[in-house]
């Protein structure tokens, strides 16, 4: 199980986001079954790579340096102590061919990538699915069976008009999607290897639907910025995990 918090561009110092993730590893500690991975914005990873928690990052560049204004290299997350990336964010508005060399790029320097993928309007299939093909088609088995794959619909994120977080069966069948295209795309031994998340509204109260649904775990926006709510949604993993 993956718990996977997406700070976003949140907080606003890095004296908070070390009391921030001080507070949350704390919290998270006692359950071992559950991979706990914070995405903090970059000028942070730093700050807290002295603490015992894994670290992500909210995205990468797909080289590794260069004349890139403005941009953060996979190797340069990697030197900070990183060992996740978020890549194609729904707010970052980026291109299927951006997100597949940005995938590559992070796996060559030992990077996970977290690849978020999903559709702008509910009870849309045939959407979703052209949207995996788009996004994952092309990227090498050996690519893809080291990512963590999130089923993330645009409209159920908690910032978004709707924002209202998916149902039980949106994810599940949405999952069905996603298991069946992975193991068209890199067979079934890998495919069926390749954790498949959800994201999208994540709260302590809902997370054991998707967890039902078949999620092997979250990315989790808003509530990752409480210590209390995100533990509480690590442990829900651990004891499903348990059962
Ligand atoms: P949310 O964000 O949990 O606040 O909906 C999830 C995300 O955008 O990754």
């Amino acid at each position: 199980m993956f718990c996977v918090g997406n700070w976003k561009m949140n907080p606003s110092t890095a004296r908070d986001a070390f009391r921030l993730a001080e507070a949350i590893a704390e919290k998270t500690k006692v359950y071992t079954r559950v991979t706990t991975v914070l995405c903090p914005p970059f000028p942070f990873l730093a700050h807290l790579s002295s603490l015992s928690v894994t670290l992500g990052a909210q995205d990468c560049h797909t080289e590794q340096k260069g004349a890139f204004t403005g941009e953060v290299s996979p190797a340069m997350l990697k030197d900070q102590g990183c060992r996740y990336v978020v890549l194609g964010h729904s707010e970052r508005g980026e291109t299927d061919q951006m997100v597949k060399e940005k995938v590559r790029a992070a796996v060559r320097v030992g990077l996970v990538p977290i690849i978020c993928v999903g559709e702008e309007k509910p009870g849309t299939p045939d959407v979703l699915q052209e949207r995996l093909r788009l996004r994952l088609e092309g990227i090498p088995a050996q690519t893809l069976s080291k990512s963590i794959i999130v089923y993330e619909p645009v409209w159920a994120i908690s910032t978004t008009k709707e924002g209202r977080g998916a149902s039980e069966k949106d994810v599940s069948s949405a999952l069905l999607l996603f298991h069946s295209f992975l193991e068209e795309e890199v067979g079934q031994r890998l495919g069926s290897a390749i954790p498949i998340l959800y994201g999208g509204s994540v709260n302590e109260k809902n997370i054991l639907s998707f967890l039902r649904a078949g999620a092997q775990g979250a990315l989790v926006g808003g509530a990752s910025l409480s210590p209390k709510e995100f533990g509480s949604i690590a442990s829900s993993m651990q004891l499903y995990e348990h059962i």
